[in-house]
């Protein structure tokens, strides 16, 4: 089985998949931080992410091996720069090479991200969009980073999830959007105990429709 999961930057989506991925035994990959890890190491090569050669270099070189140190891709700043980088078609097409290999597994698996059920695995056995108020989403962000980020407020956690929210849906190449033939889940009034159960419900009603 394939699980797609989509929606915004601090939706849920990602502890949801972690929580599916070890319901129904199937491995996960989180995209966004293959984005991140690109943006990552061009910064890391003092390079900048607006710049084509340097962001396209990275996303060529790409390597699994990046995403192991998964708390320095989610420092404060470096979801902004991926977003950058996001935008660029041919960073777009290294990246979707390296999660149509993961796809491909026999065993099935769980992706989340903003392109899945509508790019990166079109037939998927499930999709999932999941959504939050950009407020509450800025709400569980904020609790999350606070501790590492100093000068961290409220305001700029929710400045910049509204600006990569509108750079993610308005792109030209692979906006966020939900596949046509998503199941929608709106967490904003959802724990996540409750939204894996709401997810689990909306699978389990998919599975036996078929
Ligand atoms: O999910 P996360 O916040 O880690 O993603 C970082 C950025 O990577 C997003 O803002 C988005 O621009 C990009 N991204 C994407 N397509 C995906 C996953 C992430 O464009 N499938």
């Amino acid at each position: 089985m394939i699980i797609a999961i989509d929606g915004p930057a601090a939706s849920g989506k990602g502890t949801l998949a972690r929580r599916l991925a070890a319901h129904y035994d199937l491995k996960r990959l989180d995209t966004g931080l293959l984005y991140r890890a690109v943006a990552r190491a061009v910064l890391d090569a003092d390079g900048d992410v607006e710049d084509p050669d340097a962001r396209r270099l990275a996303a060529r070189d790409l390597d699994g091996a990046q995403l192991d140190n998964e708390a320095d891709l989610r420092m404060p700043g470096i979801g902004e720069a991926a977003s950058i980088v996001a935008a660029d078609p041919a960073v777009r097409q290294h990246v979707l090479a390296f999660q149509r290999g993961f796809a491909a597994d026999p065993q099935g698996a769980i992706l989340d991200g903003r392109d899945i059920g509508t790019v990166v695995c079109p037939d998927a056995d499930v999709k999932l969009f999941v959504t939050a108020t950009a407020e509450a989403r800025a709400e569980r962000r904020f609790r999350e980073m606070a501790p590492l980020g100093a000068g961290l407020t409220y305001q700029s956690v929710l400045d910049d999830i509204r600006r990569r929210d509108t750079r993610d849906t308005s792109r030209a190449i692979a906006p966020l959007k939900a596949a046509d033939d998503a199941l929608l889940l709106d967490t904003t009034e959802l724990d996540i105990e409750a939204a894996f159960r709401a997810a689990v419900d909306l699978i389990s009603g998919l599975r036996a429709a078929i």
